[in-house]
């Protein structure tokens, strides 16, 4: 039996466990993929100690990635451009280690607004600069766009983001300050939130979309709730929506695949059972 894990402080809430469960069970593969609780005095003991536990590999949460990505022997390209690991496994008795959260949005992306959508986008607009901030500018700037604004309450780390992250394209990235936003709106026919503004239980993102492109596209990462007070407002004003539920199951595709061998599909039915569980759990 083959045995995966999500590894994090705290970890109760990880909707994971879910996903990975029913794709074990439509795939009838006799293995477990279990939360696993470590603080981070104890999290390098673990990713050392975990093959010999018996698990072929597993995702690694908050506020483990940095730590992931130090600990693991050989990386992928893309988790080398974050810095952070969110999956590992052995390979020939090799600690890897991934970054499948830019895969997650980009794939998204693309399923949701059809190849090609780079077409109708020349700037797009990152709202914040956190690690999730990191993720969307890595796979943003691998496509054909001209811009890329990161804009920032604490300006500081959209600066970090753009001496880190430009060398890798000639898309030019830009920081700006919080109160800067209103012009790159304007000019932005992708606006991305990756705060946790809107989130259940936080403050809304007040945005006046009035001022964006009437062909923009907005995107939230946060998906409790599902619909955010900016994808609501988007959808007010006309403009699409790409909500932040799919991020999230299209990033847990490539370590489902690494572990248990079957590559596993995001189908309606998966997202109909994250959605009942996020409904259920309000
Ligand atoms: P993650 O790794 O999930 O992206 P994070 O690193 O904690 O999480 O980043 C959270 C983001 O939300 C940051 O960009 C943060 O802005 P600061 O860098 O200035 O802290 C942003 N954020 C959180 N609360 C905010 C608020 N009330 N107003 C504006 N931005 C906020």
């Amino acid at each position: 039996m083959t045995k995966a894990f999500i590894v994090g402080h705290p970890i109760k809430h990880s909707r994971s466990p879910l996903i990975h469960g029913f794709w074990l069970k439509t795939h009838g593969i006799a293995g477990s993929y279990e939360r696993i609780d470590v603080e981070s005095v104890n999290f390098g003991d673990f990713l050392k100690s975990f093959h010999e536990q018996g698990f072929a590999g597993g995702n690694v949460t908050i506020p483990h990635k940095e730590a992931a990505f130090s600990g693991v022997a050989r990386r992928t390209e893309r988790a080398e451009r974050l810095k952070a690991v969110n999956t590992v496994w052995i390979e020939n008795g090799v600690l890897w280690g991934d970054n499948t959260d830019v895969l997650g949005f980009m794939t998204n992306l693309d399923l949701s607004l059809g190849t090609g959508w780079e077409q109708h986008v020349d700037n797009a607009l990152i709202l914040g600069a956190g690690g999730a901030a990191r993720g969307i500018v890595a796979g943003l700037q691998d496509r054909s766009l001209k811009r890329i604004f990161i804009a920032n309450r604490t300006i500081a780390k959209a600066e970090d983001i753009v001496r880190d992250f430009q060398r890798y394209s000639a898309v030019e990235l830009v920081a700006l300050a919080w109160d800067d936003l209103d012009s790159a709106l304007g000019q932005s026919q992708l606006i991305v939130n990756t705060t946790s503004l809107g989130m259940a239980g936080q403050p809304p993102l007040n945005l006046d979309l009035a001022k964006a492109p009437g062909n923009a596209i907005v995107s939230d990462i946060v998906y409790v709730p599902l619909k955010t007070p900016l994808l609501a407002a988007a959808e007010a004003h006309g403009l699409r929506i790409v909500d932040g539920l799919g991020m999230l199951l299209h990033q847990a595709v490539p370590g489902f695949e690494r572990w248990f061998g079957v590559r596993p599909e995001v189908t309606p039915d998966l997202r109909a059972l994250i959605v009942a569980d996020l409904e259920s759990s309000k």
